[in-house]
Protein backbone atom coordinates (compact mmCIF):
# COMPACT_ATOMS: atom_id res chain seq x y z
CA UNK A 1 0.00 0.00 0.00
CA UNK A 2 1.08 3.23 -1.02
CA UNK A 3 0.60 6.80 1.60
CA UNK A 4 -1.41 8.11 -1.19
CA UNK A 5 -4.34 5.56 -0.86
CA UNK A 6 -5.06 7.44 2.51
CA UNK A 7 -6.40 10.83 0.16
CA UNK A 8 -9.23 8.26 -1.30
CA UNK A 9 -10.18 6.63 1.89
CA UNK A 10 -13.39 7.37 4.48
CA UNK A 11 -13.90 5.34 7.29
CA UNK A 12 -17.67 3.27 7.07
CA UNK A 13 -18.57 3.71 10.55
CA UNK A 14 -18.19 7.02 11.46
CA UNK A 15 -16.67 8.78 8.37
CA UNK A 16 -13.52 10.04 9.93
CA UNK A 17 -10.13 9.68 8.17
CA UNK A 18 -7.34 6.85 9.09
CA UNK A 19 -3.84 7.36 10.04
CA UNK A 20 -1.57 4.91 9.05
CA UNK A 21 1.36 3.33 10.86
CA UNK A 22 4.41 1.57 9.03
CA UNK A 23 5.99 -1.03 10.44
CA UNK A 24 7.87 -2.25 6.99
CA UNK A 25 8.69 0.10 3.85
CA UNK A 26 9.72 -0.88 0.84
CA UNK A 27 10.18 2.04 -1.08
CA UNK A 28 7.12 3.74 -1.63
CA UNK A 29 5.10 0.42 -0.74
CA UNK A 30 4.17 -0.06 2.84
CA UNK A 31 4.36 -3.85 3.24
CA UNK A 32 3.60 -4.18 6.74
CA UNK A 33 1.37 -1.82 9.14
CA UNK A 34 -2.35 -0.89 10.02
CA UNK A 35 -4.68 2.54 9.33
CA UNK A 36 -6.76 3.41 12.13
CA UNK A 37 -9.68 5.47 12.06
CA UNK A 38 -8.90 7.96 14.61
CA UNK A 39 -12.22 9.07 15.87
CA UNK A 40 -13.63 5.10 16.14
CA UNK A 41 -11.08 3.56 16.79
CA UNK A 42 -11.71 1.14 13.59
CA UNK A 43 -8.39 -0.63 12.40
CA UNK A 44 -7.13 -2.01 9.57
CA UNK A 45 -3.84 -4.06 8.93
CA UNK A 46 -1.68 -3.95 5.55
CA UNK A 47 -0.12 -7.52 4.83
CA UNK A 48 2.49 -8.13 1.55
CA UNK A 49 1.61 -4.92 0.55
CA UNK A 50 -2.18 -4.79 0.73
CA UNK A 51 -4.78 -3.14 2.91
CA UNK A 52 -6.91 -6.34 4.14
CA UNK A 53 -10.18 -4.82 5.28
CA UNK A 54 -12.54 -8.04 5.22
CA UNK A 55 -14.85 -8.11 8.12
CA UNK A 56 -13.54 -10.95 10.52
CA UNK A 57 -15.95 -13.39 9.45
CA UNK A 58 -17.78 -13.42 5.70
CA UNK A 59 -21.18 -15.07 4.91
CA UNK A 60 -20.99 -18.84 3.86
CA UNK A 61 -21.51 -17.77 0.03
CA UNK A 62 -19.26 -15.60 -0.08
CA UNK A 63 -16.36 -17.35 2.10
CA UNK A 64 -16.87 -20.21 -0.64
CA UNK A 65 -16.30 -17.43 -3.37
CA UNK A 66 -13.35 -15.94 -2.30
CA UNK A 67 -11.71 -19.81 -1.64
CA UNK A 68 -12.99 -20.68 -5.41
CA UNK A 69 -11.37 -17.83 -7.18
CA UNK A 70 -8.47 -17.30 -4.52
CA UNK A 71 -7.59 -20.76 -5.62
CA UNK A 72 -8.27 -19.68 -9.31
CA UNK A 73 -6.12 -16.67 -9.52
CA UNK A 74 -3.25 -17.95 -7.16
CA UNK A 75 -2.73 -21.03 -10.05
CA UNK A 76 -3.21 -18.91 -13.39
CA UNK A 77 -1.51 -16.18 -12.42
CA UNK A 78 -0.03 -14.92 -16.15
CA UNK A 79 -0.27 -12.15 -17.76
CA UNK A 80 -0.98 -11.70 -21.97
CA UNK A 81 -0.71 -9.24 -24.41
CA UNK A 82 -4.03 -10.63 -25.45
CA UNK A 83 -5.60 -8.92 -22.26
CA UNK A 84 -5.55 -5.36 -23.94
CA UNK A 85 -7.92 -6.21 -26.73
CA UNK A 86 -10.19 -8.62 -24.84
CA UNK A 87 -10.64 -5.44 -21.63
CA UNK A 88 -11.21 -2.64 -24.00
CA UNK A 89 -13.69 -5.05 -25.85
CA UNK A 90 -15.19 -5.71 -22.37
CA UNK A 91 -15.59 -1.96 -21.67
CA UNK A 92 -16.34 -0.77 -25.03
CA UNK A 93 -17.05 2.30 -25.87
CA UNK A 94 -14.51 3.63 -23.51
CA UNK A 95 -11.07 3.60 -25.13
CA UNK A 96 -7.90 3.56 -23.81
CA UNK A 97 -7.38 7.82 -23.67
CA UNK A 98 -10.04 7.65 -21.27
CA UNK A 99 -8.00 6.54 -18.84
CA UNK A 100 -5.94 9.86 -18.59
CA UNK A 101 -5.38 11.31 -15.34
CA UNK A 102 -8.40 9.31 -13.91
CA UNK A 103 -8.87 7.98 -10.56
CA UNK A 104 -10.37 4.47 -11.29
CA UNK A 105 -11.57 1.71 -9.24
CA UNK A 106 -11.31 -1.66 -10.60
CA UNK A 107 -14.42 -3.60 -8.62
CA UNK A 108 -13.45 -7.43 -8.24
CA UNK A 109 -10.05 -6.91 -9.53
CA UNK A 110 -8.68 -11.07 -9.63
CA UNK A 111 -4.95 -10.95 -10.26
CA UNK A 112 -4.82 -7.66 -11.55
CA UNK A 113 -4.99 -7.76 -15.45
CA UNK A 114 -6.76 -4.96 -15.84
CA UNK A 115 -5.46 -2.82 -12.82
CA UNK A 116 -2.25 -3.26 -14.97
CA UNK A 117 -3.48 -2.24 -18.04
CA UNK A 118 -5.37 0.74 -16.38
CA UNK A 119 -2.40 1.74 -14.84
CA UNK A 120 -0.52 1.40 -17.88
CA UNK A 121 -2.62 3.68 -19.77
CA UNK A 122 -2.33 6.86 -17.35
CA UNK A 123 -4.63 6.86 -14.98
CA UNK A 124 -3.94 9.09 -12.16
CA UNK A 125 -4.57 6.19 -9.36
CA UNK A 126 -6.03 2.61 -9.97
CA UNK A 127 -7.47 1.00 -7.01
CA UNK A 128 -7.97 -2.67 -7.05
CA UNK A 129 -10.80 -4.41 -4.77
CA UNK A 130 -10.81 -8.05 -4.66
CA UNK A 131 -12.59 -10.26 -1.91
CA UNK A 132 -10.12 -12.86 -2.45
CA UNK A 133 -6.49 -13.55 -2.15
CA UNK A 134 -6.37 -13.09 -5.82
CA UNK A 135 -5.53 -9.66 -4.58
CA UNK A 136 -2.30 -11.27 -3.20
CA UNK A 137 -1.51 -12.07 -7.05
CA UNK A 138 -2.68 -8.67 -8.35
CA UNK A 139 0.15 -7.05 -5.75
CA UNK A 140 2.56 -9.13 -7.60
CA UNK A 141 1.53 -8.30 -10.89
CA UNK A 142 1.44 -4.55 -10.55
CA UNK A 143 4.61 -4.23 -8.23
CA UNK A 144 5.87 -1.86 -10.44
CA UNK A 145 3.83 0.82 -10.77
CA UNK A 146 3.52 3.75 -8.79
CA UNK A 147 -0.30 4.67 -9.24
CA UNK A 148 -1.57 1.39 -8.12
CA UNK A 149 -3.53 0.86 -4.80
CA UNK A 150 -4.69 -2.73 -3.86
CA UNK A 151 -7.58 -3.73 -1.34
CA UNK A 152 -8.98 -6.96 0.06
CA UNK A 153 -12.02 -5.78 0.69
CA UNK A 154 -16.25 -6.93 -0.16
CA UNK A 155 -17.46 -4.64 -3.21
CA UNK A 156 -20.66 -4.29 -0.88
CA UNK A 157 -18.78 -2.43 1.99
CA UNK A 158 -15.92 -0.19 0.67
CA UNK A 159 -14.06 2.75 2.43
CA UNK A 160 -15.37 5.32 0.11
CA UNK A 161 -17.13 8.34 -0.80
CA UNK A 162 -18.01 10.00 -4.22
CA UNK A 163 -14.29 9.59 -5.64
CA UNK A 164 -14.12 7.73 -8.72
CA UNK A 165 -14.27 9.20 -12.02
CA UNK A 166 -14.40 6.03 -13.96
CA UNK A 167 -15.32 2.34 -12.29
CA UNK A 168 -15.37 -0.66 -13.94
CA UNK A 169 -16.59 -4.09 -13.00
CA UNK A 170 -15.49 -7.22 -15.06
CA UNK A 171 -17.09 -10.65 -14.68
CA UNK A 172 -17.76 -10.15 -10.81
CA UNK A 173 -21.38 -8.83 -10.42
CA UNK A 174 -23.00 -12.14 -11.65
CA UNK A 175 -21.04 -14.03 -9.11
CA UNK A 176 -22.55 -11.47 -6.23
CA UNK A 177 -25.24 -12.98 -3.82
CA UNK A 178 -27.37 -9.65 -5.50
CA UNK A 179 -25.60 -8.45 -8.46
CA UNK A 180 -27.57 -5.34 -8.55
CA UNK A 181 -27.29 -4.25 -5.22
CA UNK A 182 -23.03 -4.48 -6.40
CA UNK A 183 -23.73 -2.32 -9.25
CA UNK A 184 -25.80 0.35 -7.24
CA UNK A 185 -23.23 0.04 -4.29
CA UNK A 186 -19.94 1.00 -7.12
CA UNK A 187 -22.05 3.79 -8.63
CA UNK A 188 -22.59 5.36 -5.04
CA UNK A 189 -18.61 5.63 -5.26
CA UNK A 190 -18.70 7.66 -8.76
CA UNK A 191 -18.27 11.40 -8.54
CA UNK A 192 -20.86 13.07 -10.22
CA UNK A 193 -20.14 13.23 -14.04
CA UNK A 194 -18.13 10.08 -13.74
CA UNK A 195 -18.79 6.96 -15.97
CA UNK A 196 -19.11 3.47 -14.93
CA UNK A 197 -18.98 0.44 -16.92
CA UNK A 198 -20.17 -3.57 -16.39
CA UNK A 199 -19.41 -6.23 -18.17
CA UNK A 200 -22.00 -9.23 -17.18
CA UNK A 201 -23.02 -12.79 -18.28
CA UNK A 202 -25.85 -12.61 -20.49
CA UNK A 203 -29.18 -14.79 -19.90
CA UNK A 204 -29.71 -14.58 -23.72
CA UNK A 205 -27.54 -16.75 -25.78
CA UNK A 206 -26.74 -19.06 -22.81
CA UNK A 207 -29.39 -21.07 -22.82
CA UNK A 208 -27.30 -24.42 -22.77
CA UNK A 209 -25.05 -23.37 -20.29
CA UNK A 210 -28.05 -22.47 -17.86
CA UNK A 211 -29.85 -26.00 -18.74
CA UNK A 212 -26.38 -28.41 -18.63
CA UNK A 213 -23.84 -26.33 -17.34
CA UNK A 214 -25.21 -24.39 -14.48
CA UNK A 215 -26.81 -27.57 -12.88
CA UNK A 216 -23.39 -29.24 -12.97
CA UNK A 217 -21.26 -26.30 -11.82
CA UNK A 218 -23.83 -26.04 -8.61
CA UNK A 219 -24.08 -29.26 -7.77
CA UNK A 220 -20.98 -30.95 -8.58
CA UNK A 221 -17.80 -29.25 -9.64
CA UNK A 222 -17.95 -26.16 -7.56
CA UNK A 223 -18.04 -28.40 -4.78
CA UNK A 224 -15.53 -30.88 -5.64
CA UNK A 225 -11.95 -30.25 -4.48
CA UNK A 226 -10.56 -27.31 -6.34
CA UNK A 227 -7.45 -30.04 -7.63
CA UNK A 228 -10.36 -32.28 -9.19
CA UNK A 229 -12.32 -29.70 -10.53
CA UNK A 230 -8.72 -28.29 -12.77
CA UNK A 231 -8.33 -32.20 -13.35
CA UNK A 232 -12.43 -31.80 -14.96
CA UNK A 233 -11.63 -28.34 -16.44
CA UNK A 234 -7.97 -29.73 -17.92
CA UNK A 235 -9.97 -32.67 -19.54
CA UNK A 236 -12.52 -30.50 -21.20
CA UNK A 237 -10.45 -27.69 -22.27
CA UNK A 238 -8.05 -30.46 -24.39
CA UNK A 239 -10.85 -31.21 -27.03
CA UNK A 240 -11.80 -28.08 -27.06
CA UNK A 241 -8.73 -26.26 -27.75
CA UNK A 242 -8.47 -28.73 -30.46
CA UNK A 243 -11.89 -27.99 -31.81
CA UNK A 244 -10.98 -24.05 -31.38
CA UNK A 245 -7.35 -24.22 -33.94
CA UNK A 246 -8.75 -26.96 -36.08
CA UNK A 247 -12.17 -26.35 -36.70
CA UNK A 248 -13.49 -22.43 -35.41
CA UNK A 249 -10.20 -20.65 -36.18
CA UNK A 250 -9.62 -21.44 -39.81
CA UNK A 251 -13.71 -21.81 -40.93
CA UNK A 252 -14.31 -18.10 -39.63
CA UNK A 253 -11.20 -16.81 -41.32
CA UNK A 254 -11.08 -19.13 -44.83
CA UNK A 255 -14.91 -20.70 -45.26
CA UNK A 256 -16.89 -18.03 -43.43
CA UNK A 257 -19.97 -18.82 -44.78
CA UNK A 258 -19.72 -22.59 -43.23
CA UNK A 259 -19.31 -20.74 -39.75
CA UNK A 260 -23.09 -20.30 -39.30
CA UNK A 261 -22.96 -24.36 -38.90
CA UNK A 262 -21.40 -23.83 -35.55
CA UNK A 263 -22.13 -24.37 -32.29
CA UNK A 264 -21.82 -20.55 -29.77
CA UNK A 265 -19.25 -19.81 -32.66
CA UNK A 266 -19.08 -16.08 -31.75
CA UNK A 267 -17.67 -16.59 -28.62
CA UNK A 268 -15.61 -19.49 -29.33
CA UNK A 269 -14.07 -17.78 -32.17
CA UNK A 270 -13.12 -14.95 -30.15
CA UNK A 271 -11.07 -17.61 -27.72
CA UNK A 272 -9.75 -19.23 -30.58
CA UNK A 273 -6.58 -17.21 -30.66
CA UNK A 274 -5.91 -17.68 -27.13
CA UNK A 275 -3.09 -20.19 -25.15
CA UNK A 276 -4.38 -23.23 -24.02
CA UNK A 277 -3.14 -22.29 -20.81
CA UNK A 278 -5.85 -19.20 -21.18
CA UNK A 279 -8.37 -21.43 -22.14
CA UNK A 280 -8.21 -23.69 -19.26
CA UNK A 281 -8.17 -20.76 -16.97
CA UNK A 282 -11.60 -19.41 -18.89
CA UNK A 283 -13.19 -23.48 -18.84
CA UNK A 284 -11.98 -23.95 -14.89
CA UNK A 285 -13.95 -20.43 -13.80
CA UNK A 286 -17.02 -21.80 -15.18
CA UNK A 287 -16.76 -24.77 -13.24
CA UNK A 288 -15.43 -23.41 -9.89
CA UNK A 289 -17.77 -20.30 -8.92
CA UNK A 290 -20.41 -21.16 -6.39
CA UNK A 291 -22.45 -18.09 -7.50
CA UNK A 292 -23.16 -17.64 -11.16
CA UNK A 293 -26.70 -15.73 -12.65
CA UNK A 294 -27.16 -14.94 -16.18
CA UNK A 295 -28.52 -11.79 -16.56
CA UNK A 296 -31.26 -11.15 -18.81
CA UNK A 297 -31.19 -7.85 -21.08
CA UNK A 298 -34.19 -6.19 -19.61
CA UNK A 299 -33.06 -6.49 -15.68
CA UNK A 300 -29.19 -5.45 -16.58
CA UNK A 301 -31.17 -2.00 -17.98
CA UNK A 302 -32.87 -1.72 -14.85
CA UNK A 303 -29.64 -1.51 -13.23
CA UNK A 304 -28.74 1.36 -15.28
CA UNK A 305 -32.13 2.82 -14.50
CA UNK A 306 -31.95 2.87 -11.21
CA UNK A 307 -28.78 4.15 -10.52
CA UNK A 308 -29.97 7.13 -12.59
CA UNK A 309 -27.28 6.87 -15.39
CA UNK A 310 -27.29 9.20 -18.32
CA UNK A 311 -25.39 8.37 -21.56
CA UNK A 312 -26.37 4.71 -21.08
CA UNK A 313 -24.81 2.06 -23.81
CA UNK A 314 -25.61 -0.95 -23.63
CA UNK A 315 -24.44 -3.83 -26.20
CA UNK A 316 -24.03 -7.52 -26.73
CA UNK A 317 -21.10 -9.01 -26.75
CA UNK A 318 -20.21 -12.04 -28.71
CA UNK A 319 -23.90 -12.99 -28.36
CA UNK A 320 -23.47 -14.10 -24.85
CA UNK A 321 -23.21 -11.64 -22.38
CA UNK A 322 -23.66 -7.69 -21.62
CA UNK A 323 -21.79 -5.19 -21.30
CA UNK A 324 -22.87 -1.49 -20.43
CA UNK A 325 -21.16 1.90 -19.63
CA UNK A 326 -23.06 5.01 -18.53
CA UNK A 327 -22.44 8.40 -16.49
CA UNK A 328 -23.36 9.41 -13.07
CA UNK A 329 -25.45 12.56 -13.31
C1 LIG B 1 -14.26 -14.10 -12.67
S1 LIG B 1 -13.25 -13.21 -11.57
C2 LIG B 1 -12.91 -11.74 -12.52
C3 LIG B 1 -11.67 -11.02 -12.04
C4 LIG B 1 -11.26 -9.81 -12.88
N1 LIG B 1 -12.30 -8.81 -12.98
C5 LIG B 1 -10.83 -10.27 -14.26
O1 LIG B 1 -11.61 -10.11 -15.21
O2 LIG B 1 -9.72 -10.78 -14.37
C6 LIG B 1 -14.39 -12.61 -10.33
C7 LIG B 1 -13.68 -11.89 -9.17
O3 LIG B 1 -14.66 -11.27 -8.34
C8 LIG B 1 -14.22 -11.36 -7.01
N2 LIG B 1 -15.36 -11.20 -6.11
C9 LIG B 1 -16.41 -12.06 -5.97
N3 LIG B 1 -17.26 -11.59 -5.03
C10 LIG B 1 -16.73 -10.42 -4.58
C11 LIG B 1 -17.12 -9.47 -3.58
N4 LIG B 1 -18.22 -9.64 -2.85
N5 LIG B 1 -16.34 -8.38 -3.39
C12 LIG B 1 -15.19 -8.21 -4.11
N6 LIG B 1 -14.77 -9.09 -5.05
C13 LIG B 1 -15.52 -10.17 -5.28
C14 LIG B 1 -13.58 -12.73 -6.94
O4 LIG B 1 -12.72 -12.88 -5.84
C15 LIG B 1 -12.87 -12.81 -8.29
O5 LIG B 1 -11.54 -12.41 -8.23
ZN1 LIG C 1 -14.29 5.67 12.08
Amino acid sequence: MKSKLLEYLTCKKCDGKFELKVYKQDGAEIMEGSVCCEPCGDNFSIRGGVLRMLPASLSEDKKQTAEAFGYEWRKFTHLTDKYRDQFLSWIKPITSDFFKDKVVLDGGCGKGRHVYLAAEFGARDVIGIDLSEAIDVAFLNTRKFSNVHLIQADIYNLPFKQVFDYIYSIGVLHHLPDPKRGFLTLTSHLKPGGSISAWVYGREGNWWIEKIINPIRIGITSKLPKIITKFIAFIITAPLQLALKVIYRPINKYVNPLKKFLFYNDYLYSISGYSFQENYSIVFDHLVAPTAFYIPRDEFQTWFDEARLSEVVITWRNKNSWRGTGVKI
